[in-house]
């Protein structure tokens, strides 16, 4: 029997290769801090060739971590190496987030419901949108989408440079989703109601591509999940043709909250200071 005096102290990590760049451990450090709570929560690196016996010591309860965090490249193979994923992360084929639960690791992905937070936060009614078109169709394309049609948007036109890998994402999420080629954008912003960016298009040194968003709808959403810079060269664009804009810091900040509230059992709260303590570190 646990003696009632002893204090238990929970230890989270984030996990990737490499993991240095993470701004995890200080979003957990603010909240750790703010709520008085005694646990920790700490940049692990481990190599792709290491990542089973590291999931193999959580599951024994020798790694000493209640659960934590994983990111590139671990994400796929963290969602297969789970005993419990659950259906988002099985969807997705993808985990981001790792607990332990009678010796049993659970996993879920939270950059979805982090993504449709921000745009909560941030956005007013973006939802009542029909038509939402998402640039690129990589991993992190896959979870907003999943977020987006979650939320009963019926329309999703992914357009990518590489059509086979948009069509890939038609497949896999059904009717609701239509693949096109980069020539057809313009075209299929045509009324749509939210735009999102989810590639680094404008930012590795080559010029942005003018995109004319006057032919969206005139109250249209304009969000990147791209965060550095805070306003990316499409952000800026959107703004200056006069729409709403939301960058995608709080998609960071938010999707961080299940995983806070799975390892230290209290709900924290995304706040002005935590968004401001990040923009310094960036
Ligand atoms: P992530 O998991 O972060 O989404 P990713 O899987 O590498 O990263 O996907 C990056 C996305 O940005 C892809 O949609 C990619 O297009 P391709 O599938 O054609 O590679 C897109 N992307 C990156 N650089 C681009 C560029 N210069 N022009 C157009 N699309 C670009």
């Amino acid at each position: 029997m646990r003696d009632s005096r002893e204090t238990f102290v929970n230890h989270a990590f984030v996990t990737g290769y490499p993991v240095k760049h993470s701004r995890s451990p200080l979003i957990h450090g603010y909240w750790l801090k703010q709520l008085g709570i005694e646990g920790s929560y700490r940049a692990h690196e481990v190599k792709p060739e290491d990542f089973s016996a590291f999931i193999a010591e959580l599951k024994q309860g020798t790694s000493g971590f209640c659960g934590g965090n994983v990111t590139i490249p671990h994400k796929e193979v963290a969602h297969r190496l789970a005993d419990r994923p659950d259906d988002l992360c099985l969807e997705l084929g993808a985990a981001n987030t790792l607990w332990i639960e009678a010796g049993q690791v659970h996993a879920t992905n939270t950059d979805g419901r982090g993504f449709v937070a921000n745009l909560d936060e941030r956005a007013d009614r973006w939802d009542h949108c029909s038509t939402a078109v998402v640039l690129g169709a990589g991993g992190a394309s896959r979870a907003v989408i999943q977020a987006v049609r979650d939320r009963g948007v019926k329309t999703i036109h992914v357009v990518n440079r590489t059509v086979a890998r948009a069509k890939e994402l038609s497949d896999r999420f059904g009717s609701t989703v239509h693949a096109h080629p980069m020539e057809a954008l313009g075209e299929v912003m045509r009324g749509a109601g939210l735009f999102i960016n989810t590639t680094s298009l404008g930012m590795d040194g080559q010029e942005a591509p003018q995109i004319d968003f006057t032919v969206m709808a005139s109250d249209a959403v304009v969000t990147d999940i791209v965060y550095v810079p805070l306003k990316t060269p499409l952000l800026r664009q959107a703004e200056q043709q006069g729409f709403a804009i939301v960058d995608g810091l709080g998609m960071l900040l938010h999707q961080a909250v299940p995983g806070f509230e799975l390892w230290f059992g209290r709900r924290p709260v995304v706040d002005a200071n935590l968004r401001q303590l990040v923009i310094d570190d960036m």
